[in-house]
């Protein structure tokens, strides 16, 4: 198995891996994005157990003991499976992570003391790349969970918003709402709760030029007409379930 590499924006590489056992016939898609500055930043380490793919994936680009930067958007394996591999390899790496996540999780886990990054914190990557840590608690879920917005070329890094299933183009202009609803009715794996709307509206905010999905292609276009639509399903979705709940009981 091997990881298609396309650069999505200037200096923003997406390491793809297509898994086919993994809601088959479709399969799923494990994206990370190496952000090629003077201190190159990886966005999502991969699965612990998909180390060497990634691994060589990276080494296509740059030497992989020269990465500075390891950050995802929350603790989960396919987000940081392979973190302490990462620090292994590279003297240099640091873990950077928002407050929360240290807390929880990175201080024990990491093998090196992470970089606590509060809301808003933003690491200069050289080569005109920078990134502003957005923290997004439960969205879509985990309570550590963070976004980060690279500001150079307008992208943001949004981890599994927006997931879809399948592989194909690394890059669409095409719907991206309709696909994550879908898979959201079929895994629901987000953490419905009522803020959702208000934080994902925060995100387009943002005005992104590109959406970098974790699971899926990455979309070039209205970034923050996107983040709306997909914050009118979670808030349709969120009442349609409270609705249900307060429905009295059949007898
Ligand atoms: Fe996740
Ligand atoms: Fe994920």
């Amino acid at each position: 198995m091997e990881a298609n590499i396309d650069e999505i924006a200037e200096g923003i590489y997406r390491l793809s891996v297509h898994v086919p056992d993994i809601a088959p016939p479709t399969g799923f898609t494990f994206n990370h994005f190496l952000l090629r500055g003077e201190e190159p930043l990886l966005f999502h380490t991969g699965l612990r157990r998909m180390f060497p793919i990634v691994r060589d994936a990276v080494a296509r680009l740059i030497p992989p003991d020269t990465l500075r930067w390891i950050a995802f958007g929350h603790y989960e394996a396919d987000e940081c499976g392979a973190m302490n591999e990462w620090l292994a390899v590279a003297a240099q790496a640091q873990v950077a992570h928002g407050q929360t996540g240290c807390m929880v999780s990175l201080n024990d886990m990491a093998d090196r003391p992470p970089r606590v990054l509060e809301d808003g914190a933003r690491i200069d990557l050289g080569r005109g790349l920078s990134v502003r840590y957005v923290d997004t608690p439960h969205i879509p879920h985990g309570w550590d969970a963070g976004v980060l917005m690279e500001e150079g070329t307008g992208t943001l890094l949004c981890g599994d918003l927006f997931t879809q299933l399948g592989g194909g183009a690394a890059l669409t202009t095409g719907d991206i709402v309709g696909p994550a609803i879908a898979a959201e009715d079929l895994f629901h794996f987000s953490s419905l709760h009522p803020g959702m709307g208000a934080t994902i509206r925060r995100l387009a905010g943002l005005a992104p030029d590109r959406l970098a999905l974790m699971h899926g292609p990455a979309f070039e276009g209205d970034g923050a007409s996107a983040l709306r639509a997909l914050a009118d399903d979670y808030e349709r979705r969120i009442a349609a379930t409270v609705a249900g709940l307060a429905r009295p009981a059949a007898t």
